[in-house]
C-alpha cells in the first residue's frame, strides 16, 4: 500500500451493518468515510475522492451498480468492491462486467473483507506504478544511448522496455544508420541476460562456405582445415543473447538450420552426430523488407515468422526532424570528448542547416558528420557538403509530363544541367544527383559528356 492512508467509502443503507464495517476499517488503519444511499455517495465524491468504495448492492431505490456506472464514467481509476446478497451469482457477474474490481457475496468473512480490499489496493498501486511509467517514458530522452524524444521513438522505447522482460525473439527494421544495433544493445542491456554473453555475428559479412560453421560450429576434420573443433556463435552465446545482424543476408541453408534451432531449441556442429541443446535469446535485424524477401525466394517464410515474433521498426530521421538537433549536441558532447578537445560552437545558420538536410544515411551520417567537424573545425567544409546534397523529390514535386518523356533525353540533360550547376566539378555534380562518383561518371562516358 501507498505511504499515504489508504482511504475508503463504506455505502450500506442498513445503519448496524454500516457502523460494523466502518469500526473494522478503522480499527485496521484505514481512513473510513461513509454514506447511506447512492445520492449521498455522489454528494460525498464530488467533495474528496477515496481510493476505493466498498459498497452494499441493494441500497434504497437504487443500486450499487448505478453507483459504479456512475464511479466508472467520472472516476475511472477509483477502486470499486461490492458485496451481492447470498446466491445472487448474475449480480456478481454483471458488476464484474461493469467493470468492479471484486466481489463479495452475503455473508462475507471480515478475513475475505480484508483480502478483497488488499487484492484491490494492490493492483491499484500497480496501475498507478504503470501509469508514472507511461508519463516518464512519454517523456523520455533516451534510452541506454538511443539518443531521441520523438514519439516515433517513444514506441520504440516502450517496445524496447516492454520485451525486455522476456525472452521473446525480436526482430528490428529499419534502414541503413537507423540506431538498429544499438536498440539490440538496450534490448540486451535491459533484459535479465545482461551479465551473460551477447555475441554479435553479421550474417552478411561471413563468406557463405564459412557461415555454417560460424554460426553452429564444426567438429575437427569436419571440413578441409579444420584441424581443431570450432564453437560456433550459437553455442558461444549459451545462456546469453545472440544478435543476428543482417539476418536478410543469410544463406538459404543456414535458413534451415537456424529455424530448427528456434522451433526446437537444438543446433548440431557441422560434422556432429548429435545435437545440442542450447538456451540463447535471439535478436535480429535487418535493413531489408523481409516479407518482399519471401516473396522472392531468398528468405524463408517460416523462419520470417518465427524471426518477427516482436518486431521493432528503427524510423528514419526525416520522420523524427525534431530529434536532430538533440542528435546534433550529443554527438558533440560524445565526439569532443573521445577525441579530447573542446566543446565546439555551431553558429546558428549551420545548426539550421542541419536541421533541414535530408540526412538519407541517417544517425549514422549525421554521426559522421559531426565527428569530422569535431575534429577538423571545418564548419564552411560542412556546410558546403550539405549544401552539395540533394533533398529528395517526391512525386508531389515532381509529375511526370502527360505525353510521356524519353528517359535517355531526360536523364542526359539532368546530368549536363548537374554539371552547369557545379561549374563541371563532377563530384559535386554527381552529388547533386544522389550519385556515386563511379556511377555518375558511367554515365557521363554513356553519354559521350567527358
Ligand atoms: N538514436 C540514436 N541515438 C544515438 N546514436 C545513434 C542512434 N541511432 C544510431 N546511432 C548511432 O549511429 C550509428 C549507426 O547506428 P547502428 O549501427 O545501430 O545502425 P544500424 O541501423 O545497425 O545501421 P546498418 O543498417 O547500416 O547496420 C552508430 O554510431 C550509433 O551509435
Ligand atoms: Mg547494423
Amino acid at each position: 500500500m501507498s505511504q499515504q492512508p489508504f482511504h475508503i467509502l463504506v455505502v450500506e443503507d442498513e445503519p448496524d451493518q454500516r457502523s460494523l464495517i466502518c469500526q473494522m476499517l478503522t480499527a485496521n488503519n484505514y481512513v473510513v468515510s461513509e454514506a447511506d444511499s447512492v445520492e449521498q455517495a455522489i454528494l460525498l465524491l464530488k467533495k474528496s475522492v477515496p481510493d476505493l468504495i466498498f459498497s452494499d448492492w441493494k441500497l434504497g431505490q437504487l443500486t450499487g451498480m448505478d453507483l459504479l456506472t456512475y464511479v466508472r464514467r467520472e472516476h475511472a481509476e477509483l477502486g470499486f468492491i461490492i458485496a451481492t446478497a447470498y446466491g445472487t451469482i448474475t449480480h456478481a457477474v454483471d458488476a464484474m462486467q461493469a467493470g468492479a474490481d471484486d466481489y463479495l457475496s452475503k455473508p462475507y468473512q471480515r478475513q475475505s473483507l480484508f483480502m478483497a480490499i488488499d487484492k484491490v489496493a494492490k493492483s491499484l498501486k500497480l496501475k498507478q506504478h504503470n501509469r508514472r511509467l507511461a508519463s516518464e517514458l512519454s517523456q523520455q530522452q533516451e534510452l541506454v544511448g538511443l539518443v531521441g524524444k520523438a514519439p516515433c521513438m517513444q514506441k520504440v522505447y516502450t517496445r524496447v522496455q516492454r520485451v525486455s522482460a522476456t525472452d521473446a525473439t525480436v526482430l528490428i527494421g529499419g534502414e541503413s544508420g537507423t540506431g538498429k544495433e544499438l536498440a539490440a544493445r538496450a534490448l540486451y542491456q535491459l533484459s535479465q541476460r545482461h551479465h551473460k554473453p551477447f555475441v554479435a555475428i553479421n550474417c552478411g559479412a561471413i563468406p557463405e562456405s564459412l557461415a555454417e560453421s560460424e554460426l553452429f560450429g564444426a567438429e575437427k576434420g569436419a571440413f578441409t582445415g579444420a584441424t581443431i573443433q570450432k564453437i560456433g556463435k550459437l553455442e558461444a552465446a549459451n545462456g546469453g543473447t545472440i544478435f543476428l545482424d543482417e539476418i536478410g543476408d543469410l544463406p538459404l541453408l543456414q535458413q534451415t538450420k537456424l529455424l530448427r534451432f528456434l522451433q526446437e531449441g537444438v543446433i548440431s556442429r557441422l560434422g556432429q552426430n548429435g545435437e545440442i541443446k542450447l538456451d540463447v535469446r535471439v535478436i535480429a535485424a535487418t535493413h531489408r523488407d523481409l516479407p518482399t524477401e519471401v516473396a522472392e525466394g531468398r528468405f524463408r517464410e517460416d523462419l520470417y515468422y518465427r524471426l518477427n515474433v516482436v518486431p521493432i521498426h528503427m524510423p528514419p530521421l526525416r520522420e523524427r526532424q525534431e530529434d536532430i538537433g538533440r542528435l546534433v549536441e550529443h554527438f558533440l558532447k560524445l565526439h569532443s570528448s573521445q577525441y579530447k578537445v573542446a566543446l565546439p560552437k555551431l553558429t546558428p545558420m549551420t545548426l539550421k542547416q542541419l536541421l533541414d538536410h535530408s540526412w538519407p544515411g541517417n544517425v549514422r551520417e549525421l554521426a559522421n558528420r559531426i565527428e569530422r567537424f569535431v575534429l577538423l573545425g571545418d564548419e564552411d567544409e560542412m556546410v558546403d557538403e550539405l549544401a552539395c546534397q540533394p533533398k529528395p523529390l517526391n512525386t508531389s514535386q515532381f509529375s511526370l509530363p502527360e505525353q510521356g518523356l524519353e528517359w535517355e533525353v531526360f536523364e542526359k540533360d539532368c546530368l549536363e544541367q548537374a554539371m552547369d550547376k557545379h561549374q563541371g566539378n563532377r563530384t559535386k555534380a554527381a552529388k547533386f544527383l544522389g550519385l556515386s562518383y563511379k556511377a555518375f561518371l558511367y554515365r557521363l562516358e554513356k553519354y559521350q559528356l567527358v
